[in-house]
This record gives structure tokens, sequence and C-alpha cells, in this order.
């Protein structure tokens, strides 16, 4: 116990998952957050982290398809599972249409909140493709803003809802 480089072998394991279509293999401890092995080890900062009570959603990203608070969940528990981050929806040149739908309505002023408001929304429309104003403002109950008062995010993801329904995006980020 007292032999740190000892304790350090014994208390990280490997985990492959597939990250953003990518086979990743990483060297977690039992203890390691999702989120920060997301950020900190593959350098994906755009899961943020915005609160220690699990109560913000700016960490949300999916796992298997399903939005997940990775704040609250342990790397380890995302061996051999997908996980889907904001950097694997869309790129600059081709937006995921929830990231172009946010652009249009101005659903973001400091953009804090918006990878993981994104994602939930993403997972929202996988569940419900045809949401009504107050099932989106419910399926994103778990992701705070400061800044925008929901009212044009809301919008982003009703419009969105209505363009994807000609082209749905269930499944994303196949690398
Ligand atoms: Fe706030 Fe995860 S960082 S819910
Ligand atoms: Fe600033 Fe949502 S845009 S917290």
């Amino acid at each position: 116990e007292s032999d740190n480089a000892a304790k350090g072998e014994a208390m990280t394991m490997p985990i492959n998952l597939n990250v953003n279509g990518n086979a990743v293999q990483l060297s977690v401890e039992p203890e390691t957050l999702l989120v920060d092995a997301l950020r900190d080890q593959l350098r994906l900062t755009g899961t943020h982290v915005g609160c220690d009570t699990s109560q913000c959603g700016a960490c949300t990203v999916l796992l298997d398809g399903n939005s997940v608070k990775s704040c609250t969940m342990l790397a380890v528990q995302a061996a051999d599972r997908r996980v889907t981050t904001i950097e694997g929806l869309g790129t600059p040149a081709a937006l995921h249409p929830m990231q172009a739908a946010f652009r249009e309505h101005h659903a973001l002023q400091c953009g804090f909140c918006t990878p993981g408001m994104i994602m939930s929304a993403v997972d929202l429309l996988s569940r419900n493709p045809n949401p009504t104003e107050a099932e989106v403002r419910e399926g994103l109950e778990g992701n705070i803003c400061r800044c925008t008062g929901y009212h044009n995010i809301v919008k982003a993801v009703l419009d969105c809802a209505q363009k994807m329904k000609s082209a749905p995006v269930r499944e994303i980020a196949h690398g």
C-alpha cells in the first residue's frame, strides 16, 4: 500500500470500448469516471463538467445510443459498449441536423450546456421522433441552461424533429 508504483499497477485495468466509431483501449482505475476518461485520456473536451451534483447535464453522452450523464458513470461501466460524444455527432463542415437546428435557432449563448443539451435532444428524438413542446421540455429536464431561457432550444428541437421526419437519424457516429 505504501508502494505507489505497485499500487498504481494493481489499480489500473484495461478496458475496450468504441468511442465515436473508433475502437479504443484505455487504462482506467476502478473509480475513474467516464467523463474524466473521455476528457483527460481521449481529449474529447466537448463533453463538459458543470456541477458535482449530477444535475446539470453538461456531461451527457450516448451509451449504446441512450443518453447518460457521464459524470455519474464509471469508465469501467462503458467497457465493451459504444459511446458517442458531441465530437462524434457531426463535423463543422457537416453538422448533425440537431447541431444545425441549434445554430439556426440561436439555441446557444455561452455554449457551455450545448453539447450535453444536443446529446439529450438526439436521444429524445430517437425515442420520440414527433414530440410535443411539452415532451421536449420534459425530455430536456436533466439539462440546465443558464443563458437561453430554453425557448430557442425547444424551438430548435421541434424544428429538427420536423426536418428529420423525412430522413430519420436514429443511429449515429459509425465512424
Ligand atoms: Fe453536471 Fe454531469 S457534470 S450532471
Ligand atoms: Fe450558456 Fe446554455 S448557452 S448555459
